[in-house]
């Protein structure tokens, strides 16, 4: 079976999907004009959807994806620099949640979002764990502490470069500093073999941070949080990742309690240019 086909009624014969084709499996040599897969198609196509999604008439489809399931992009819905500008500046991460759960629809639009994300060779690696009950992050946040504790015990000197002394006294005295009391946790994993997982899952929890505060949410990273997860067994099992996964970013997630005013400035930018 074709792996695409072309309404010939509606194809330009412009060549467009071929050359927006990252593999450049799709090929303008047929009589007619119209675009045809190369042999090796099946074996390098990405499933990127640029074929589908390039064409000016609709007239490319998948076998698996129709130019009618992708939804048009509204220039009406463009935003323009300065909005744009404030949009990414404005982000902040969040450490102050109400005590008032997300629902599981927000919390899968999210992962949605998260998804549209790049991915080498479009692999789309990442899988999504999330701790759904508050009381259930609040036991987890406190297996992060025994690991703590276990570390400051064990390797003193790698405990002291990461601050942990302080992260468990406060922890000691009512302040919680790693999971900051969100109600939930969302924790990226992947196969630990796969060379690009890193890369990959760190720009899905980043999809998934912008994202977060257009939904009235909060979104922080939890660096100590998914760093106990690949070191300490215990918590790595009350998750229940596969075995063969490692995890490659958490984020804490909840309604903010705080509005922030004002954008804070960064380092300007070290170029150079050469
Ligand atoms: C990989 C990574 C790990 C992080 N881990 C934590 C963490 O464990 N706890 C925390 O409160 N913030 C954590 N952060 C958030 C950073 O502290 C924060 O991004 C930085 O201070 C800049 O602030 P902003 O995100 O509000 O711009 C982490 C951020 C990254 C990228």
């Amino acid at each position: 079976m074709a792996p695409f086909s072309v309404d010939v009624e509606k194809c330009k014969n412009d060549g467009i999907c071929a050359m927006a084709c990252p593999a450049h499996i799709i090929q303008m040599k047929s009589p007619a004009g119209v675009p045809v897969p190369t042999e090796d198609f099946e074996e390098h196509c990405l499933a990127c959807g640029h074929c589908v999604s390039v064409c000016p008439t609709g007239a490319f489809s998948l076998t698996w994806l129709s130019s009618e399931e992708c939804p048009s992009i509204l220039s009406e819905l463009a935003i323009n620099p300065d909005q744009a500008e404030q949009f990414l500046r404005s982000r902040r991460s969040i450490r102050n949640f109400q005590d008032k759960p997300v629902d599981r629809d927000i919390l899968t639009r999210l992962l949605e979002i998260a998804c549209y994300a790049p991915s080498a060779k479009n692999n789309q690696p990442w899988h999504w764990t999330v701790v759904e009950d508050p009381i259930k992050v609040k036991r987890l946040a406190g297996m992060v502490i025994d690991w703590m504790h276990s570390v400051i015990k064990k390797q003193p000197e790698i405990a002291e470069t990461q601050g942990f002394s302080r992260v468990v006294s406060d922890w000691d005295g009512g302040k919680e500093r790693i999971c900051r009391g969100a109600p939930h946790v969302i924790v990226a994993h992947a196969e630990k073999a796969y060379n690009f997982a890193s890369e990959d899952c760190a720009l899905a929890l980043s999809y998934l941070q912008l994202f977060a505060p257009i939904l009235g949410l909060g979104a922080c990273w939890g660096g100590y949080f998914y760093t106990a997860v690949n070191h300490y067994a215990p918590l790595f099992k009350a998750l229940n990742l596969p075995k063969n996964h490692r995890a490659f970013g958490a984020m804490m997630i909840g309604h903010p309690q705080l509005n922030y005013r004002r954008m804070p400035l960064r380092y300007p930018p070290r170029i150079t240019y050469i």
